[in-house]
């Protein structure tokens, strides 16, 4: 049951497909504090879930959280919001309830911040709309509330191959030498990014004709090696004579404008640009056309970046710190003078006073609307804008598209990847956290830059984070410049690499099934434990352990020099120790505490009792991968049921009954399918 409930005049932002009335009078639950907050007394076994991308915990209480879409690329625990504003959350305590606040711009969370039993959330101004869910658990309220924002997005089944990227490998010949080293060592490979370099002077729906001459026939050379190239796209257009995009949008008003009506002028990679005023439809359409440019030369998927949107100086702000600094010539700097300094060139970048000197024709209704009071929605409008064009420009291709920035809505557009992160032992945790509070907000096709963006990262860092890195939908490592390269094969262990990134290729059949089913059912595909064991309270405390679909448990070892791990079990299950597709080991676990073994290149996971799980032979792509013929890996005491979801990956036909075929294990090892259309053994 939902119930909403509206506050002055709230701008509308699409996050709801499934409209409701409002209801009179103030939610429940919460006391309404008019004008200023709505607060809820916890008592002290209260947990909190959700807010999607953020910093932290599974149970977010006890910190003060911000829905302020930043590019902060350091991820410390002291970092109040990311780049992304996910509005939803479960109270799960003496009461159940979920909340979503539809509300475009900065919204403060103090979850037991201020007083550790008082939620306590603080929107910038009184016009916005309230949901309450209530629900008999809390996978039935996130299940409500995702029916309620729409269907997920579904890449092409290739987009859950592994991707490779590096800021930036610089032309055609770098690229080849990557795929050659993958491809004959045997490491699987289905993608490669391309970051801003592949542009000519990082200008939008430009290519480069030094470094990329003949780039549609090299998008065919790659693809005939089962390759996609994945081309960034960010959001600033450079201002240009010449640049037809920045053209075009001048002449037809597309861009965001200032107080006075002029184009507002902000600097990013290519130096200065415009913004797309992506909360105009018409701007927004005639940008995600744009896309056209690429999508003509063959490629087929693309990464949406800067889309906060980032803005590293405006030219008034940059003038008055040069002047403050010319002010200190020849003064002797004590501490405070030093510090002053330092926060004037620190805060030039995404100052928040910039944020308040351009406008948007919101919703084309010609009534221009200052960017901070939308601030939110600015990302996802510009993916949402891809999206439709792409609905239009290529309607019977599944394309690929993620997104840095995002607001509930864009899930129904895209996926998002986790942003500049750092090789930190601490971020594979953090990875593991994102993902259950993600797909709680509709977002799905998720995963962090595997080894870590930011600083150098080590062979152990990256095998380890691989080993959890296989199970989420997108599997990317992505590395900033000046930071050690980490392709695989440039360590020594090339060979455990290549097993255990086979291992996501044997578990295709079942992550694509479970991705998919996830999606047409609006549930979750990673869960925290607290949401499938709800009577288990030990459950409901860990963080580092995640229920992966229907029959699976993850337990990743995220710690530097580990030979295993201590993993709760929630009920009894089979341990499957991996180290490659055909060599592994499996032995049932009985419920409770256990350390478990886990050498450096050994992948652990869990199956529940009862339950099966389809794997393929793996592949070196996922063009190679047999999704027919598969094995059932398992631990069947009485019986088990697997509802197995496959398409071909490419063609829209979600909701054709004949992707699904249901499989029966019984205890005796037989297999009872329905449909002919695939074979399965059991794993041997
Ligand atoms: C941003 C992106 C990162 C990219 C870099 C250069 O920091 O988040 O992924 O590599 O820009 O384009």
């Amino acid at each position: 049951m939902i119930r909403k409930y509206r506050f002055g005049k709230p701008l509308e932002t699409d996050a709801v497909v499934d409209k409701i009335l409002a209801e009179v009078g103030n939610p429940p639950y919460l006391n309404t504090e008019e004008n200023k907050a709505f607060t809820y007394r916890m008592d002290s076994d209260t947990a909190i879930y959700g807010l999607g991308q953020q910093v932290r915990g599974i149970n977010k209480r006890g910190w003060l959280y911000a829905s302020n879409c930043e590019d902060d690329p350091v991820h410390r625990e002291d970092r109040h919001s990311l780049y992304a504003a996910h509005n939803f959350l479960v109270v799960d305590g003496k009461e159940l309830f979920g909340v979503f606040l539809d509300y475009p711009t900065v919204l403060e969370f103090d979850l037991g911040y201020t007083d550790k039993d008082e939620i306590r959330i603080v929107p910038k101004d009184w016009n916005l709309d309230v949901y309450i869910i209530e629900g008999k658990n809390i996978n039935d309220i996130v299940k409500q509330f995702r029916k309620m924002i729409g269907r997920s997005y579904i890449p092409p089944k290739w987009a859950f191959g592994y991707s490779q990227s590096r800021w930036s490998y610089m032309n055609e010949d770098e690229i080849r030498e990557v795929v050659r080293n993958h491809r004959e060592r045997g490491i699987p490979l289905d993608n490669i990014y391309m970051d801003i370099d592949y542009m000519d002077r990082y200008i939008d729906f430009t290519l480069s004709d030094e470094r990329f001459p003949n780039f549609p026939d090299f998008v065919r050379e790659m693809k005939a090696q089962n390759v996609h190239l994945v081309p960034i796209i960010d959001a600033g257009v450079k201002i240009e004579e010449g640049n037809e995009v920045y053209e075009e949008g001048v002449k037809n008003g597309y861009f965001c404008k200032t107080e006075n009506g002029e184009n507002f002028v902000g600097a990013v990679w290519p130096g200065l640009v415009h913004f797309p005023d992506f909360l105009n439809p018409v701007a927004r359409d005639w940008f995600g056309h744009q896309y056209k440019f690429l999508l003509d030369q063959g490629i087929e998927g693309f990464w949406n970046d800067m889309n906060e949107p980032s803005i590293f100086y405006t030219q008034g702000h940059f003038e008055e710190v040069l002047d403050t600094i010319s002010q200190l010539k020849g003064k002797e700097l004590v501490q405070c003078d030093k510090d002053r300094l330092c926060d004037l060139v620190k805060n030039l970048s995404n100052n928040q006073e910039d944020y308040q000197m351009f406008y948007h024709n919101f919703n084309g209704e010609g009534e221009m609307i200052r960017h901070d009071r939308v601030h939110n929605l600015f990302g996802y409008n510009m993916t949402r804008g891809a999206g439709e064009a792409f609905e239009k420009l290529e309607p019977d291709k599944r394309i690929l598209l993620i997104s840095r920035s995002s607001y509930i809505g864009m899930h129904r557009y895209a996926g998002i990847w986790q942003g500049d992160n750092l090789s930190w032992w601490s971020h594979i945790l953090l990875n593991i956290k994102m993902m259950p509070s993600l797909n709680m907000c509709g977002i799905l096709y998720t995963g962090a830059n595997i080894g870590g963006f930011g600083s150098d990262t080590t062979e152990d860092l990256l095998m380890r984070w691989m080993e959890f890195g296989i199970f989420t939908p997108l599997m990317w490592n992505h590395a900033c410049i000046d930071t050690r390269y980490q392709e695989p094969y440039r360590f020594n262990d090339i060979e455990g690499f290549k097993n255990i990134m086979g291992i996501r290729y044997g578990l295709l059949p079942y992550l694509y099934s479970e991705y998919m089913k996830a999606v047409l059912r609006s549930e979750m595909m990673f869960r925290p434990l607290a949401f499938d064991y709800p009577d288990d309270s030990v459950a409901a405390q860990v963080e580092d352990q995640l229920m992966l679909g229907d029959g699976l448990m993850l337990a990743p070892v995220y710690q530097q020099n580990a030979k295993g791990r201590s993993v709760y079990l929630p009920e009894r299950m089979m341990l499957v120790t991996m180290r490659s597709m055909t060599d592994y080991d499996t032995r049932i676990v009985e419920k409770g505490y256990h350390f478990i073994p886990a050498e450096l290149n050994e992948v652990i996971f869990f199956i529940r009792e009862n339950h099966v799980i389809p794997m393929s032979k793996g592949g070196c792509c996922v063009a190679d991968v047999d999704f027919c013929n598969l094995d059932l890996l398992g631990y069947v005491t009485d019986q088990a049921v697997y509802e197995l979801y496959d398409d071909d990956g490419n063609e829209k036909d979600y909701e054709n009954p004949d992707h699904m075929i249901v499989i029966n294990v019984t205890a005796e090892g037989e297999i009872i399918q329905e449909g002919t259309k695939k074979v399965f053994s059991i794993f041997k």
